[in-house]
C-alpha cells in the first residue's frame, strides 16, 4: 500500500515541525502549508489523504479553507487544531464539515487516534461516493435492482470467465443483446470483437456466407474472397441472435463448427481454425423451438451449456420507474431539454402498464414523452392511450395483473383511482353524487381527484 499522506497547515513552523515529527513516526508522509492559501496550492498539485489544520492563521485562516474545500466539493477529511480552552471554535469548524479537532497540547496517542479515525472515514466516503455512481450508473450499463436482475448479473459474472457457450431467453426487448454483450466484456476475450449477426433478418443463402465467409468464385457474384464473422470473431464472442430463424442445414454447419472448432469459406477446402465464443438467443422457448422443428437438438445441448432467462418487465415491475426515468435523462440530454420528475398518476400508469414489448417499448415511449412534454415534468397526457387503459395481458385478465405484480399501496391506489373513474363516468362528473356512490365525503373525493387526476 502506498504511504498516506497527511498536509500539515500551520503558521507557525516549530508546530509544523512537531507534527511532522510525530506523524513521520507513525508512518505517513508529511507535506507542509503555512497558510490556507499555502494548502490550497499543496492540495491542488498532490494527492493529499487527511489536512490537519491549525484555526488562526494569516491570508486564509483555517475555517475558511475548510470552507472553501466544501464548496469545491472536495471531500478530504480535516482535523483542526485547536488550543485548550478554545474548544468552541473547533466545534465550529465541525459544522463547516471537520471530522475531528485535537487540542494543544497533543498527547501523542491522541493525534494517532484523531489521524486513523479520520483517514477511515475519508476511505468510506470515497468507497460510498464510488458506489453511488455505480448505482446510478447502473451495472454494467443496467439499470434495475430488482431481485429478478441481481441474478441475472450475478449468472453474468459466473459465465463470463468461462468458454462455454450460453443460450439467452427472453421476451422481445428484454436485453438480450445487452447480457450478451455484458458476458463478452466481462470475458477475457473483451479485448477482441463481439461480432451480432440477426438470423431472422439476413435469408438463408446469404446468411451461410455471412457466417462463414467464402472463396473467390464460390458462387455467382463472388467476385472476391471475404472472410465470415465467424473469422472476425476470432478470439472474441459471436452473438448469434433469433438463432430459432437459422435454416436446419446452417444449425448443423454452425454445429460442426463448434465441435471441431474449424471451418472452410464457402468454395474453399483451406481448413481454418478459429476460436470463438457462441452466445445465442432467443424470444422463443427453446425446447418447444425442437419440437416445433425450428431448433435442432444436437445444437440446442451445444448451446445451452448455459441458460440466462431474462424477465419480462410485467415480473419485475420495480424496475420500471427507475428505467424510466434514465432513459427519461437520456433522452432529454438528446434534445437539450431539462427532465425534473414523472407525476405521480402517469408514474401509476408506467408501473401498471403490461409491457408486451418491455424495456425497448419503454425507452420509446419515453422519448416520445419527452418530446411531447418538452421536458420538464411527464404527466398523463404525454403517455399513449393504450396504456392508460392498462391493457392486461390476455392470460392473466381474469385478474388483474398489477393485483400480484406491483406494492400494495399502488394496487390500492390503482384500484381506488378506477373506481373514482367509473363513478364520476356514472354520475357525468356529478361529484356530489360519486361521492354518495363511492361512499365516501364529497371534500375527501375532491382531495383524491386532486391527487390522481
Ligand atoms: N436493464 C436494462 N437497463 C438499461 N437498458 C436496457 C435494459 N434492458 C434493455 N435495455 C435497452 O433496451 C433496448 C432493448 O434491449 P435489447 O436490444 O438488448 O433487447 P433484446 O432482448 O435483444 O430485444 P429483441 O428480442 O427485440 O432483439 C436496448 O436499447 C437496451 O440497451
Ligand atoms: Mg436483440
Amino acid at each position: 500500500m502506498p504511504l498516506q499522506s497527511i498536509l500539515v497547515v500551520d503558521d507557525e513552523a516549530k508546530m509544523r515541525r512537531l507534527l511532522e515529527i510525530m506523524l513521520t513516526q507513525m508512518g505517513y508522509e508529511v507535506l507542509q502549508a503555512a497558510d490556507g492559501l499555502d494548502a490550497i496550492e499543496a492540495l491542488a498539485s498532490h494527492a493529499v489523504d487527511l489536512v490537519i489544520t491549525d484555526l488562526r492563521m494569516p491570508r486564509l485562516d483555517g475555517i475558511s479553507l475548510l470552507r472553501q474545500l466544501r464548496e469545491q466539493h472536495n471531500e478530504i477529511p480535516v482535523i483542526v487544531v485547536t488550543a485548550y480552552g478554545t474548544v468552541e471554535s473547533a466545534v465550529d469548524a465541525m459544522k463547516y464539515g471537520a471530522s475531528d479537532y485535537i487540542v494543544r497540547p497533543f498527547e501523542i496517542d491522541a493525534v494517532e487516534a484523531a489521524v486513523q479515525r479520520a483517514l477511515r472515514l475519508g476511505k468510506v466516503q470515497r468507497e460510498n461516493r464510488y458506489l453511488r455512481q455505480e448505482v446510478e450508473q447502473g451495472w454494467r450499463g443496467f439499470i434495475g435492482t430488482s431481485s429478478a436482475m441481481q441474478q441475472i448479473y450475478t449468472q453474468i459474472e459466473q459465465v463470463a470467465p468461462t468458454k462455454t457457450g450460453v443460450l439467452i431467453q427472453g421476451e422481445t426487448g428484454t436485453g438480450k443483446e445487452l447480457v450478451a454483450r455484458a458476458i463478452h466484456n466481462a470475458s477475457p476475450r473483451a479485448q477482441a470483437l463481439f461480432v451480432s449477426i440477426n438470423c431472422a433478418a439476413i435469408p438463408s443463402e446469404i446468411l451461410e456466407s455471412e457466417l462463414f465467409g467464402y472463396s473467390k468464385g464460390a458462387f455467382t457474384g463472388a467476385n472476391k474472397e471475404r472472410i465470415g464473422k465467424f473469422e472476425l470473431a476470432d478470439g472474441g464472442t459471436l452473438f448469434l441472435d433469433e438463432i430459432t430463424e437459422m435454416d436446419f442445414n446452417i444449425q448443423a454447419k454452425l454445429l460442426r463448427v463448434l465441435q471441431e472448432r474449424t471451418l472452410e469459406r464457402l468454395g474453399s477446402n483451406r481448413t481454418i481454425a478459429v476460436d470463438v465464443r457462441v452466445i445465442a438467443a432467443s424470444n422463443r422457448n427453446p425446447r418447444q423451438a425442437i419440437i416445433d422443428q425450428k431448433l435442432r437438438e444436437d445444437l440446442f445441448y451445444r448451446l445451452n451449456v448455459f441458460t440466462v432467462v431474462l424477465p419480462p418487465l410485467r415480473e419485475r415491475r420495480d424496475d420500471i420507474l427507475p428505467l424510466a426515468r434514465y432513459f427519461l435523462e437520456k433522452h432529454a440530454r438528446e434534445f437539450a431539454y431539462e427532465f425534473n420528475d414523472i407525476e405521480a398518476d402517469a408514474a401509476l400508469c408506467l408501473t401498471a402498464y403490461a409491457w408486451p414489448g418491455n424495456v425497448r417499448e419503454l425507452e420509446n415511449m419515453m422519448e416520445r414523452a419527452i418530446v411531447l412534454s418538452g421536458g420538464k415534468t411527464i404527466a398523463i397526457e404525454h403517455l399513449p392511450c393504450d396504456i392508460l387503459e392498462d391493457k392486461a395481458p390476455p392470460q392473466q385478465s381474469s385478474c388483474d395483473p398489477v393485483i400480484h405484480a406491483a406494492g400494495l399501496n399502488t394496487q390500492v391506489e390503482l384500484l381506488e383511482r378506477r373506481l373514482i373513474q367509473e363513478a364520476l363516468a356514472k354520475t357525468g362528473d356529478n361529484k356530489a353524487k360519486a361521492a354518495q356512490l363511492l361512499e365516501i365525503s364529497e371534500r375527501s373525493l375532491w382531495y383524491k381527484i386532486k391527487k390522481y387526476f
